[in-house]
């Protein structure tokens, strides 16, 4: 089981979750990281959910087509969407210093 954690500030927040969670999901639900981690959509819309992947960015998938529209270069800086990672590795993640982008422009 993926353990996780999250850092906020001055403290961290370390649970086992189970394997194939969502934090943002899990969040929903009240659920660790409950109530640390920030989000809105759930859906890769809004980056309300950003997170700067401290630890164990290498186990997890190449950015899908929502992270590299709502994050662009802020991919590089390490920052994931928490909404669109289904965990499987023990992770570290904070919010600390990320501000969500700006909504999308309406067409
Ligand atoms: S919660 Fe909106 S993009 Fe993740």
């Amino acid at each position: 089981m993926p353990q996780v954690t999250f850092r906020k500030g001055e403290e961290s927040f370390t649970e086992e979750v189970p394997d194939n969670t969502n934090l943002v999901v899990r969040t929903g639900i009240r659920k660790f990281p409950f109530p640390h981690l920030r989000f809105g959509c759930g859906m890769g819309k809004c980056g309300k959910c950003a997170c700067r992947v401290l630890a164990g960015a290498e186990h997890l998938p190449e950015p899908n087509w929502k992270e590299r529209k709502v994050l662009a270069e802020r991919l590089e800086q390490g920052l994931r969407l928490a909404c669109q990672l289904w965990l499987h590795h023990d992770i570290a993640l904070t919010q600390d210093g990320v501000t969500p982008p700006p909504p999308p422009a309406r067409p």
